[in-house]
């Protein structure tokens, strides 16, 4: 009797080690904003959707997931030469959503010392292949695009990575979808 209980678990628990720690979204409502954004882990994929706001001055959704603990999806950057992923997305009305892969060093402590390299990528609406090297992604601070530092002297660093939105398309829904996102 307890064994018939225990198994299905066992194999839960099993699965549940083979699947990376979890996207989570982070949306412009932590500053009072009013965009939307939600992500699953589906048939294999990472599905991001909603739709952005300019209320209150925010704009942006983000889906991001841990670098480095235990059940991270990658333990370290260090020694690795880039991202790659397959990727699409629904248009806009006016064309493409541009999404930007940012990678982080977040410091619990003070997020002023927070610092993220990103790249954008435009993904169509059918799967494309996606592969940018460290050196292609750009410190950027509030904002604003700066050669202050490079990624790859921080790649032992980097805790978090993330999948961001901030295109000023209010009009339409968005919906990325991404699978096999690794390091190479
Ligand atoms: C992406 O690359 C993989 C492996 O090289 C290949 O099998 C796949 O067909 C490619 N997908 C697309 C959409 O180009
Ligand atoms: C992504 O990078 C931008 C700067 O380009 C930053 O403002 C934003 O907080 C970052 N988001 C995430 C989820 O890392």
């Amino acid at each position: 009797m307890k064994l018939s209980l225990f198994i299905p678990l066992v194999a839960q628990a099993a699965l549940w080690r083979t699947e990376p720690a979890s996207w989570t979204t982070v949306n412009d409502d932590v500053m009072g904003g009013k965009s939307k954004g939600s992500v699953m882990m589906y048939d294999g994929a990472l599905w991001f959707w909603g739709k952005l706001s300019p209320e209150n001055r925010g704009g942006f959704s983000s889906c991001r997931r841990s670098v480095g603990a235990s059940d991270s999806a990658h333990s370290s950057y260090a020694g690795m030469n880039g991202v790659k992923f397959t990727a699409k997305a629904e248009q806009g009305t006016n064309g493409p959503r541009t999404f930007r892969v940012n990678v982080s060093v977040k410091n619990s402590w003070n997020w002023l010392m927070t610092k993220t390299f990103m790249v954008e990528f435009q993904p169509t609406q059918d799967w494309k292949n996606y592969s940018f090297g460290f050196e292609e992604f750009t410190y950027t601070w509030m904002a604003k695009p700066s050669n202050k530092y490079q990624l790859a002297d921080f790649l032992a660093e980097i805790n978090e990575e993330a999948f961001f939105l901030y295109d000023k398309n209010f009009d339409d829904n968005f919906l990325l979808t991404v699978k096999d996102f690794e390091l190479y």
